[in-house]
């Protein structure tokens, strides 16, 4: 079964004038990064959004916001990208034109090589003026936030909040990416959140073959044109492999 959709999705990708790339967590999972919602170990299970993800819970109480993306950061920075992150690095550079989307904040798929990366939700390893939102360099070490150089108000991580906007750069690209593909693979994610989850209904709409690959069922399968039940980590890699052997890649 995973196999018939992954000779469907590779002789698709293959064909694609255009493939656009959305990933989530899952996409990480196999590096030793928590998910979001899966039970029991997800993130949000753990600790609530509106408590710890939010301007209103930067404001009120900077530390213990300030403190949890430390930590957050320090795990990314202990681990190591994965088979899947190198899968996709290696078909951007096959592809004449894959688009990566990521809502994750991790850095890991840069850090396995792929060149353009839409960052949907920001990046954890970036601090940005509270006020202004502007890219500020700061010694993050601190238990506290630090002050802005330039304007004195409190420096946060550059991600994106519950109740806040997506970067405009990043959304422009993103829906320019949905529009164009003709292939859309949506990796490790529940598509739970918007807009990033509306970004596969925005490719089908524009005609474009709709994929996913996940473990688990998710709200989008219904929908889906191929479904392929297995980690990232190991179908990335797959899939790639029978893209190669169709273009004739190394
Ligand atoms: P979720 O935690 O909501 O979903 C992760 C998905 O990955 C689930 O559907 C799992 O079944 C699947 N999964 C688990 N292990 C996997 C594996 N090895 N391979 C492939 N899939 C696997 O994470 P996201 O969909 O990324 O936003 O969450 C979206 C956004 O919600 C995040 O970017 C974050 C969060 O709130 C912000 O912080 C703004």
């Amino acid at each position: 079964m995973n196999e018939a959709s992954l000779d469907a999705l590779a002789a698709a990708m293959a064909a694609a004038s255009t493939v656009t790339v959305l990933t989530g967590a899952g996409v990480s999972a196999d590096s030793g990064v928590p998910t979001f919602r899966d039970a029991g170990e997800g993130l949000w299970a753990r600790f609530r959004p509106e408590e710890l993800a939010s301007p209103e819970a930067f404001d009120h109480d900077p530390d213990t916001v300030w403190q949890w993306y430390r930590w957050r950061q320090q795990c990314v920075q202990a681990v190591e990208p994965n088979a899947g992150h190198r899968a996709l690095a290696r078909l951007e550079a096959d592809l004449p034109d894959l688009r990566l989307i990521t809502q994750n904040v991790d850095g890991l798929h840069a850090r396995a090589g792929h060149r353009n990366v839409i960052e949907f939700h920001g990046n954890l390893q970036v601090n940005v003026c509270h006020a202004e939102g502007r890219r500020v360099t700061v010694d993050d070490e601190a238990d506290s936030p630090p002050a802005c150089p330039r304007c004195g108000a409190l420096v946060r991580p550059g991600v994106v909040w519950f109740g806040e906007a997506i970067p405009p750069a990043a959304l422009e690209q993103a829906v320019a990416a949905a529009e164009a593909c003709d292939v859309l693979l949506a990796a490790g994610t529940s598509a739970q959140v918007y807009p990033a989850a509306g970004l596969i209904d925005l490719a089908r709409r524009h005609g474009a073959t709709t994929a996913a690959i996940n473990p688990d069922a998710s709200a989008l399968d219904p929908a889906l044109d191929i479904r392929i039940a297995m980690g990232a980590a190991e179908a990335l890699p797959a899939l790639r492999d029978r893209v190669a052997a169709i273009t004739g890649g190394s």
